[in-house]
């Protein structure tokens, strides 16, 4: 496996539904690194902003998320905001709606970059989101761009909706995922694109399984260069 020294940094992105959380996971326990859910951290923000109920431009905003506290716990799958678990509430529709609004703010992108990267400091991490391979990390050892047609992706999200007791339709989700890509892939700083370094992958017609072995067969098959 190529590396930097004996650390790997993997960096992952994509838009929303592109099976990106759930590769990134399984690789982060296959290969016994770190998993960084980095939009959990934008959610979380964004759940901050609710519950005050700021604007996202509101600079009172960019003052609670300097002066706020984000953690991980269990390897990433459990959120602490101010030492609350959260990870049940930033998944709700009300944050799905706003959340590319707060991301799009400069200063409250700043905060949450830097926490990245000290999270990231030691490497051995596995790390997704819309700049993990341009901005945080663009140094990774290895990045990958997920990516699938947008019918896939907010047919994935209702399968997941619905295991919550979520009641939605197709076309409800897929209109959100598109107003979502929309602002993500236009917005002034860091916009979600494509690394020039990054391999795409097309999940499509892929099952998570193909995709995560064609990845961790890609970080070993690399030993040989
Ligand atoms: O990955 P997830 O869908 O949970 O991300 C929620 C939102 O957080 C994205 O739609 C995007 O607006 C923002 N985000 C971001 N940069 C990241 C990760 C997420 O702007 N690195």
């Amino acid at each position: 496996m190529k590396t930097t020294g004996s650390q790997v940094t993997i960096a992952m992105d994509g838009p929303a539904g592109s099976g990106k959380s759930t590769v990134a996971r399984r690789i982060a326990e296959k290969l016994g690194l770190l998993y960084l859910d980095s939009g959990a951290m934008y959610r979380a923000v964004t759940l901050l902003a609710i519950q005050e109920g700021l604007e996202a431009n509101s600079p009172k905003l960019i003052d609670r998320v300097k002066a706020c506290h984000i953690a991980f716990t269990d390897n990433g799958k459990t959120i602490l905001l101010n030492a609350e678990n959260v990870s049940v509430q930033i998944r709700t529709p009300a944050v799905n709606r706003r959340v590319a609004d707060v991301a799009k703010i400069p200063e409250i992108r700043r905060e949450i970059v830097e926490h990245q990267q000290r999270i990231g400091a030691e490497g051995n991490i596995v790390a997704e989101g819309r700049d993990l391979t341009t901005i945080v990390f663009p140094n990774a050892d290895f990045k990958f761009y997920l990516d699938a047609s947008v019918t896939e992706r907010a047919k994935r999200r209702l399968a997941e909706l619905k295991t919550q007791n979520v009641d939605a339709t197709l076309a409800a989700v897929e209109a959100e995922i598109r107003a979502r890509d929309e602002k993500d892939t236009t917005r002034e700083h860091s916009p979600l694109r494509t690394a020039d370094d990054a391999i795409v992958i097309d999940t499509t017609c892929k099952t998570v399984e193909e995709v995560v072995d064609f990845i961790v067969e890609h970080i070993y098959g690399s030993e040989a260069c």
